[in-house]
């Protein structure tokens, strides 16, 4: 047992630790030097080469397009964007002072270089007759780009008014056979798919048959500076509207149309709203969530300095019985209210027709804040409408000053219904349905539908 002691065997790991640390370190020195060489050289040459092409400009009239507001610019505005393509950084030009007459048209960034920039000053312009739309799901689609910017004066009028007096359901609200869609589907005006290091600035959306400007499944999404404009009665025309998306921020933006401002479906996370005029519309919503089933899962919604004028809801989130999933972390504030139907909702019980089943399973829906939410009601202050089975909890309302200002409808009191939480100081009016602590239902802040 003589020179084996455990001291001795210490002092051999010992060493051999440290030759073989020293010995990677040297390898990883020469190799992170032989990387940086490799890469200095590759930049480089990425570089002068992108010096050179580095904003080409290239302007749709220089494409063959018209711009009377009659001819059909679509072909011109295909062949300016797969020249634009082909450069980094490049920028596609729609002037002012032209009316473009553009059908509907998928701009692919998949084989695209990155950091385009669509500078709209002009008006783009959906064809007035529906012929154009049929089984179209979007007009203006923008797919897979990374590094995208459109900003300008400009105007994109989808000509939505015909698509508006149709009582048709479309695939949000309900689930149709794939035949059945493609007759009676509207299109969504400007569609971005599967894109990251978005912008979009300055430009106005008007008149779409249906959602204004959708994300879906993006990542990277900032919107500020502009407007959306329809009618407060046209169906379906939800302003901004959001799915599978995250890290999504926007700000200064007027959004006035016949249903959700802002809506933030199934997916989305990182998501902050703020600074935002709003009305006439359906307010701010999450959801609706879960329809068929579906899982659902939203977290991290930060939604604040928002001005809500003549809408039916003010923030709401609603969902579907006999789903899977939840809605986590989702902050109002600041939210100024104005003849608001109702200011504050949650509705699990959401059905947009009559045929709807109830169903043990929900959406679960915890950690929600209100606070500092003043002004006016028509119909009802507050709804909190939870789930028997998943009740909605850790509620937080604090400084809420609500006020009717009757318009004609019935007043009803607020409403809670398993739902739990806790209330500051004031309260105005007051809230004794919301229950305090929690529910006895045990079911976990954990999903795993929506495990990372
Ligand atoms: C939540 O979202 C905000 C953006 O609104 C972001 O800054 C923040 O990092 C997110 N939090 C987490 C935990 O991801
Ligand atoms: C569903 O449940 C609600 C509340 O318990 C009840 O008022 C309603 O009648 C039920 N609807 C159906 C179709 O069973």
């Amino acid at each position: 047992m003589r020179g084996f002691s455990f001291k001795n065997v210490t002092s051999i790991i010992l060493i051999a630790s440290l030759v073989w640390l020293s010995t990677s370190a040297i390898c990883n020195a020469a190799t992170t030097a032989k990387y940086w060489r490799h890469t200095a050289r590759q930049l480089q040459v990425h570089t002068d080469k992108s010096k050179q092409n580095k904003g080409l400009k290239f302007n749709v009239l220089d494409f063959g397009a018209k711009g009377d507001g009659k001819s059909d610019d679509t072909k011109a505005f295909q062949a300016a964007w797969a020249n634009a393509c082909k450069a980094e950084a490049s920028i596609m030009i729609v002037p002012s002072g032209y009316k473009f007459l553009v059908g509907a048209t998928s701009f692919s960034g998949s084989n695209c270089h990155g950091n385009i920039v669509f500078q709209l000053d002009g008006t783009i312009l959906a064809p007035s007759s529906k012929a154009w739309g049929a089984g179209v799901d979007q007009w203006i689609e923008f797919t897979n780009l990374v590094g995208f910017t459109m900003s300008g004066k400009g105007t994109i009028d989808g000509s939505g008014s015909v698509w508006w007096t149709d009582s048709i359901h479309d695939f949000k609200q309900v689930s149709i056979s794939k035949d059945e869609k493609k007759q009676t589907s509207k299109p969504m005006a400007v569609v971005f798919v599967g894109g990251s290091k978005l912008t979009v600035t300055g430009i106005t959306i008007q008149n779409s048959p249906q959602f204004h400007l959708t994300f879906d499944n993006c990542e990277g999404v900032l919107v500020h500076h502009i407007s959306i404009s329809s009618p407060g009665d046209s169906p379906n025309t939800d302003g901004i509207h959001l799915r599978s998306s995250k890290d999504v921020i926007i700000h200064h933006a007027n959004l006035a149309c016949g249903d959700d401002c802002v809506s933030i479906q199934t997916g989305c996370t990182n998501v902050l709203v703020h600074d935002v005029n709003c009305g006439p519309g359906h307010g701010i919503s999450i959801g609706s969530l879960g329809i068929d089933g579906i899982p659902a899962c939203v977290s991290n919604i930060t939604v604040r300095n928002i001005k809500i004028h003549d809408t039916m809801t003010g923030v709401r989130i609603k969902s579907w019985q006999g789903a899977k999933g939840l809605v986590r972390g989702v902050s109002f504030s600041n939210i100024q209210v104005s003849k608001v139907e109702v200011p504050i909702m949650i509705d699990q019980y959401y059905c947009d027709h009559s045929t709807c089943k109830n169903s043990s399973s929900a959406i679960s829906i915890a950690d929600i804040v209100y606070e500092n939410i003043k002004g006016t009601y028509t119909v009802q202050p507050i709804h909190l409408s939870c789930s028997d089975s998943k009740p909605c909890m850790n509620l937080k309302l604090s400084n809420v000053e609500l006020k009717p200002k009757p318009d004609g409808h019935q007043m009803s009191e607020p409403f809670c219904w398993k739902a739990f939480g806790q209330l500051n100081a004031p309260i105005i009016p007051e809230l004794d349905c919301l229950q305090k602590g929690q529910s006895s239902n045990k079911w976990g802040l954990h999903d795993a539908t929506c495990a990372a």
